[in-house]
C-alpha cells in the first residue's frame, strides 16, 4: 500500500484488531445480523512522513451515502462550532456576503453560525438523508463527495470561497491530494481553509485508541499536514490545539500565493512533535502497549462487576464506544442497553455487540449500578448532567486512558 499523503510504501505495524463491524454500522432489531459486514482493521506508520493509516479502506458508498452520524447537539460542541464560526470571521476579517463551503457539513449545524452572521453558506455531504436535514434548516448542501471536479463546479456556479471548512471529515478521505487541489482552486486567493482533525499526539498521550475505526483512514500530526499541503501549493499558518472530540487540532492552511504568513504556533507545535520523537518506531510500540492493557483491564473489570451482581449499561452509542465494545470483547453479556440521546440510534442495536440503544428516558427508569462511558470525551459535561445518578450511589467506569470507577466521593 501507498501512503496517500507521501506515496511511501515503508509501513510499521501499530495495532491490529483482527475483523471488526463498521462503528456507526448500527442495525435495526427486526433485520437479520447474519450478514452484518466485518473487516480487518489495524493501523499502521508510514516511516516516511509517519502519516497513521488504517490498513484497509471500506468503500465510501458504503459508508456515507446513508450516514446515522448526526453533529451532536450537545453544549461541547455547539459552544465550539459557534468558536469556529467567531474566530474565522475575526482573524480573516471575512467579508459578510463571502461564500463559506464546508466540507461534510453533516445536517448544517456549523455553517448555521455562519448564515447568523450573514455570511453565504454550501454544504458538500454525500449522506442524502443528511442533506435533506441540513436543506430543511435552510442550509443549501450538495448531495455528494467532494473532489476537484466538485470544487471545480461550486467555483462556476457560487464563485470563489473565502472559507472552506473540513471538521472532522479530512481523516476520512482517501484520496488527499484530489481535495486538497480542489479545495486550492476554490478558494479565492487570500481564502483559507480550515481542517480540524483528531491530533496524534492526543491520540497517544489519552491513549484514545478508540478513535480507530474504518471512517478514521488518517491520524495526523502538524508534521504530515505541513508536508502534505506543500505538495499541493498550500502553507500550514496556523494551528489551534483544542479539547473537542478527545483532542484535536484546528489547522489554517492558505495558499502558497496567498497573504497568510505562518504564526509562531506552528513550530511551537512542530517542536512538541519533534521532543515526543513522532519519527521513531518507539512511540507507536509503547501506544500499541497502552491499548493492549486497557484490551486486558476493562474487560477484566467490568466482567468483575457483572459477576457481582452489578447492572452495567453503556453511555453514549458513540462510534468510538463501538470500537471499545468490539475490540474488547465486551456486549450483551454485560451490558443491559446502552443510552444515548440521538434519536436515528434509539431502538436499534449496536454493530457487533446487538446491545439495544435505549433513550436517555428509558436509561433514567432502568438506571443500573454503572455506566461505562463511551462518549467519554464528554465527561465533564455527563457528570454534570448526571448528578442525581451519581449522588444516588451510580457510578460511571471511564474506559481511557485506563479504567477508572467514578464514583460521588471520588469527584
Ligand atoms: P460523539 O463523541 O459525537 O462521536 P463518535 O460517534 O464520533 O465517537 O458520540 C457521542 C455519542 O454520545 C452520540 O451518539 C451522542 C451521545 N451522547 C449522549 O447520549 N448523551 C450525552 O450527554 C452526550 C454528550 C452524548
Ligand atoms: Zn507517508
Amino acid at each position: 500500500m501507498e501512503c496517500r499523503v507521501c506515496g511511501g510504501t515503508d509501513w510499521q505495524e501499530v495495532v491490529s484488531f483482527g475483523l471488526v463491524p463498521l462503528a456507526n454500522g448500527f442495525l435495526d432489531p427486526a433485520d437479520s445480523y447474519d450478514d452484518e459486514p466485518y473487516y480487518p482493521l489495524g493501523v499502521i506508520s508510514c516511516r516516511s512522513c509517519r502519516l497513521l493509516s488504517v490498513t484497509h479502506v471500506v468503500d465510501p458508498e458504503i459508508l456515507y451515502r446513508d450516514y446515522p452520524y448526526v453533529t451532536s447537539d450537545s453544549d461541547t460542541i455547539t459552544r465550539h462550532m459557534r468558536y469556529v464560526a467567531e474566530t474565522c470571521r475575526e482573524r480573516f476579517a471575512l467579508p459578510p456576503d463571502g461564500l463559506v463551503v464546508e466540507i461534510g457539513s453533516n445536517t448544517g449545524a456549523q455553517l448555521v453560525a455562519f448564515r447568523d452572521a450573514g455570511m453565504r453558506t454550501l454544504g458538500v455531504d454525500p449522506a442524502r438523508n443528511l442533506a435533506r436535514v441540513a436543506a430543511d434548516r435552510g442550509i443549501e448542501t450538495l448531495p455528494d463527495f467532494f473532489s476537484a471536479e466538485t470544487a471545480r463546479s461550486v467555483a462556476e456556479g457560487y464563485g470563489r470561497a473565502r472559507l472552506i471548512l473540513a471538521r472532522h471529515v479530512f481523516a476520512h478521505i482517501d484520496h488527499v491530494a484530489g481535495v486538497v487541489t480542489g479545495a486550492r482552486e476554490l478558494l479565492s486567493p487570500e481564502g483559507v481553509f480550515a481542517i480540524e482533525v483528531p491530533y496524534a499526539l492526543d491520540l497517544f498521550e489519552q491513549n484514545a485508541f478508540d478513535t480507530i475505526y474504518h471512517e478514521h483512514l488518517s491520524y495526523f500530526s502538524v508534521g504530515t499536514l505541513v508536508s502534505l499541503f506543500a505538495r499541493h501549493g498550500m502553507r500550514v499558518f496556523d494551528v489551534e490545539r483544542l479539547p473537542v472530540h478527545g483532542g484535536s487540532i484546528l489547522v489554517f492552511v492558505g495558499r502558497d500565493d496567498g497573504p497568510w504568513a505562518p504564526r509562531p504556533s506552528v513550530e511551537e507545535l512542530l517542536r512538541l512533535e519533534r521532543r515526543a520523537e513522532l519519527h521513531s518506531d518507539a512511540v507507536y510500540r509503547d501506544f500499541a502497549l497502552n491499548v493492549d492493557r486497557v484490551r486486558d483491564e476493562l474487560p477484566a473489570l467490568v466482567r468483575r462487576l457483572a459477576a457481582e451482581g452489578k447492572r452495567i449499561a453503556g453511555y453514549g452509542a458513540s462510534a468510538k464506544g463501538n470500537t471499545i465494545l468490539n475490540v474488547c470483547g465486551l456486549g450483551p453479556e454485560e451490558l443491559e442497553f446502552c443510552s444515548d440521546t440521538t434519536t436515528l440510534k434509539q431502538g436499534k442495536v449496536l454493530p457487533g455487540t446487538h446491545v439495544p440503544v435505549r433513550s436517555p428516558e428509558y436509561a433514567k427508569a432502568h438506571a443500573p449500578d454503572y455506566y461505562l462511558l463511551l462518549a467519554w470525551n464528554y465527561s465533564d459535561e455527563i457528570i454534570r448532567k448526571e448528578s442525581a445518578f451519581l449522588n444516588g450511589g451510580g457510578r460511571f467506569i471511564r474506559p481511557i486512558p485506563k479504567p477508572v470507577i467514578i464514583s460521588a466521593d471520588s469527584l
